[in-house]
């Protein structure tokens, strides 16, 4: 087959990827025959896969919004995909043209084609990083040209951190992430929820297993995704299955029951003033 020249050098076209298994569910083109494979079979198992990614892709647009509604006018993406529909930076700068996007991710698929959508746009970039290293992301050169982190600023951790072993340390990255931000600023997070779930799932995490993909799904309990969130304080409702996370309407859900309750969302404040201690 020939490569397509939006492919870079770098990418393995015969193992499944999934950025662009994502891509694949939402409906976009970004992706190869080994990945529309792997979320086939995904399908057979779990029909209710484009409806898990659909109701998780409106909780994002929708805790965005929610953000600049609070007054953020800059966010920071890590793990932001390959570009689709309603992204980070238009939902933002639809409400606010004034905010600001910041962009990481270790796909080379996704940072090439986040490039080509932003050329345009001098308020959105995108970094080529992996969240295990939360300086090369907070110091590189783009990041500190676009954000400023004396400032509130939105972190957005979506549909991300189940793709990282608990050996990886994601709550020591974490941290570091909570620790550069400025009092004010808000933290969202979705997670694949391990709570309630049937076979199935079990049966997803082995299909991809088998496979040779790089990135393996890790569920969690609502207490370890809460551990991602460290002191900041939860928005209401909490960290709730996404759907049910302020819906604006019949379209935030999803008509599978399980599809509302397989992902964790949630919204969390990073508190004013440090707190005293409870002897004090
Ligand atoms: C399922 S997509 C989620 C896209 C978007 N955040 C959303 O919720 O619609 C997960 C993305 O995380 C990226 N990713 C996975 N592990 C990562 C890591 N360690 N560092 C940076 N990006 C990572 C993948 O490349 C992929 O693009």
């Amino acid at each position: 087959m020939a490569r397509r020249n939006w492919i870079p050098p770098s990418v393995d076209v015969s193992v499944p990827n999934i950025a662009r298994i994502y891509d694949y569910l939402l409906g976009g083109a970004h992706n190869f025959a080994v990945d529309r494979e792997l979320a086939t079979q995904v399908e057979r198992v779990r029909p209710d896969s484009r409806s898990v990614v659909r109701v998780s892709r409106s909780f994002l647009a929708r805790c965005v919004r929610f953000m600049v509604g609070q007054g953020i006018r800059q966010f920071l993406d890590i793990g932001s995909g390959i570009p689709t529909v309603a992204n980070v930076h238009e939902v933002a700068q639809d409400a606010a043209p004034e905010c600001r996007v910041l962009y990481v991710d270790k796909d080379p698929i996704a940072v090439a084609h986040s490039e080509l959508m932003l050329a345009n746009n001098d308020r959105a970039r995108i970094v080529h990083a992996d969240m295990h290293d939360p300086d090369s992301i907070l110091d590189h050169p783009q990041t500190r040209a676009l954000l400023d982190f004396d400032r509130p600023i939105g972190l957005l951790v979506l549909l991300m951190l189940h793709w990282q072993p608990d050996e990886s340390e994601p709550w020591k990255a974490m941290a570091r992430y909570r620790e550069a931000l400025a009092p004010g600023s808000y933290l969202a997070i979705t997670h694949v929820s391990a709570d309630n779930q049937d076979l199935t799932l079990t049966e997803v995490t082995d299909l991809i297993k088998a496979s040779r993909s790089a990135d393996q799904l890790t569920e969690r309990s609502y207490e370890q995704v809460l551990d991602f969130f460290g002191d900041f304080e939860l928005v209401e409702p909490g960290l709730v299955g996404c759907p049910a996370w302020r819906p604006t309407g019949p379209g935030d859900m999803s008509d599978a029951p399980e599809a509302n309750t397989l992902i964790y969302g949630g919204v969390a404040r990073k508190h004013d003033v440090s707190r005293p201690s409870s002897d004090q």
